[in-house]
């Protein structure tokens, strides 16, 4: 594939070129997706991006544009569900690399399966990746963090976490759990140098939430009509406002969790905006 080495990724543009140079960040499965749009931004405003994801076949093509756009990306083959193997990298990076200064707990994965029907080892398997995978990671990059008095950890949720979803109990009990850590985490950790937040996207293009979460046209129009701004939102739309957040110019912003959703979570009325009603006298 052809890469444009002027062409700034689209989630970058908002800031400062040079903004993270210096800066080495870890973004859990940040070959694809969020993850990848994320990767690709703080790589191009001058990060070192490591990579940690557990498909070895994502990690190619991202090489490939970082070799061609002189980014400095490094992938490795890591399953966060093993406490034992992310100690052993952290661990690693944090001797090849001196220090962690961003931390995106991005890796996650869901499908749609009704409460009834989900399997113990699919609830496990979900809650493993999302909630036990974040505080794993937090853990480890967070001591390294603490040390240096400095650090920015984020995390991925949905609003479902608070509003529940059918067909989604595993995703959306990780994801309250994950909720929880972040505010717990930031209350422990904000004297210290290191701020953890959260940022829940509604639905976006990707090709994983296309394949798991609505796999046909029809789906997705019902879900898009639920929206109030008419549309999905785009990965580089949700990775700008994870880069605000993991940024200097949200220094004093700790425990918050930011909603990026085209107003998805905001109540339903009983009427639509628009519509007439008899009641309504004109002014
Ligand atoms: N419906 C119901 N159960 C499902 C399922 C589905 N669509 N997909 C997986 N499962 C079940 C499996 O059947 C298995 O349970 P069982 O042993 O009782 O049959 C369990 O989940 C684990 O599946 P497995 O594929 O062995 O686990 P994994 O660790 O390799 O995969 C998942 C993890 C389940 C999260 C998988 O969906 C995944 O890797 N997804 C890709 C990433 C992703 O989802 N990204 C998020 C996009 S929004």
């Amino acid at each position: 594939m052809q890469h444009d080495a002027l062409e700034v990724p689209a989630a970058a543009r908002p800031f400062a070129p040079g903004l993270y140079a210096g800066q080495t960040a870890v973004i859990t499965g940040g070959a694809s997706g969020l993850g990848l749009e994320l990767t690709r931004a703080l790589a191009h405003l001058g990060a070192t991006v490591l990579v940690p994801s557990r498909d070895a076949a994502k990690h190619a093509p991202l090489l490939e544009e970082a070799a061609a756009r002189n980014w400095r990306v490094e992938c490795a083959v890591l399953d966060v569900r093993d406490n034992h193997a992310v100690d052993r990298y952290a661990a690693a990076m944090l001797a090849a690399h001196g220090r962690i200064d961003l931390l995106v707990n991005n890796a996650a994965g869901n499908f749609v399966c009704p409460s009834e029907r989900l399997s113990a080892n699919a609830w496990r398997a979900v809650l493993g990746i999302a909630l036990d995978g974040t505080f794993y990671c937090s853990k480890a990059f967070g001591r390294g963090m603490l040390a240096a008095q400095r650090g920015a950890i984020l995390n991925i949720v949905a609003t479902y976490a608070w509003t529940g979803m059918p067909g989604v109990a595993h995703s959306a009990s990780a994801k309250a759990g994950v909720l929880a850590l972040t505010k717990t985490m930031a209350a422990e950790w904000a004297g210290r140098g290191v701020r953890v937040n959260a940022i829940a996207p509604g639905p976006f293009h990707s090709k994983g939430a296309k394949q798991n979460l609505w796999p046909n046209e029809e789906v997705k129009a019902r879900m898009e009509r639920e929206i109030p701004m008419g549309r999905f939102g785009t990965a580089e739309e949700v990775a700008a406002h994870c880069l605000w957040l993991l940024s200097p110019y949200s220094g004093w912003v700790t425990g918050e969790c930011f909603v990026v959703d085209g107003g998805g979570s905001l109540g339903k009325g009983m009427w639509l905006p628009g519509e007439r009603l008899a009641s309504v006298k004109e002014t």
